[in-house]
């Protein structure tokens, strides 16, 4: 039986959620699944494969994300791993997908771990959840309020991505 472990970072909650959705559909296929905060720096070894995201600020993945992959990469190049994305571009613009797909770019770069896949959500903007600074820079920027995440879309890349990871 196949075992993954899936790791996440949020400020807000939104990706949270979404790596619950992946797990779920993992684990309801008969895989043993993990599901944990990069905050928590879970160890990567003994599983089978890795799937690893995080919500933006900035076009950047947030910092205990980045840092858990550059801090595990050697693990990570021996482990077949994917990246996810969570962020409001896909929601309001997703013909900008190369956009956001780039934003992982230079973590590719600087640590070599280079993912069978990157999946692309959209995420949330429910301002109770968010800081004070941020709501002024979402304000500013006219960001529609709502949850855009897409559930169905992340059960779906989640199955197609599942065989790239070798898991069956
Ligand atoms: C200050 C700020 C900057 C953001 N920058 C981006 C961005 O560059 N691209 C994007 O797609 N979404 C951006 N977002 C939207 C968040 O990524 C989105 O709300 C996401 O759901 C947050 O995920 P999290 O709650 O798991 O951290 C930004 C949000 C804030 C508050």
């Amino acid at each position: 039986m196949s075992k993954v472990l899936v790791v996440y970072g949020t400020k807000s909650g939104s990706t949270a959620g979404i790596a619950e959705k992946i797990g779920d559909t993992l684990a309801a296929t008969g895989m043993t699944v993990n599901i944990k905060s990069a905050v928590d720096k879970p160890d990567p070894a003994g599983y089978d494969a890795v799937i690893v995201g995080s919500g933006v600020r900035a076009s950047n993945w947030h910092g205990s994300v980045k840092s858990w992959v550059s801090a595990n990469a050697d693990a990570l190049k021996g482990t077949p791993t994917a990246f996810f994305t969570v962020g409001l571009i896909m929601a309001a613009t997703p013909e900008k997908a190369d956009t956001i797909r780039a934003y992982t770019d230079p973590l590719i770069a600087e640590t070599g771990v280079t993912p069978v896949a990157i999946g692309l959500f959209a995420g949330s903007y429910e301002p109770s959840k968010f800081s004070m600074p941020e709501r002024l820079i979402m304000k500013a920027m006219k960001t529609k309020e709502g949850d855009f995440r897409d559930f169905e879309a992340v059960a779906a890349w989640t199955v197609e991505t599942a065989p790239l990871l070798g898991l069956s």
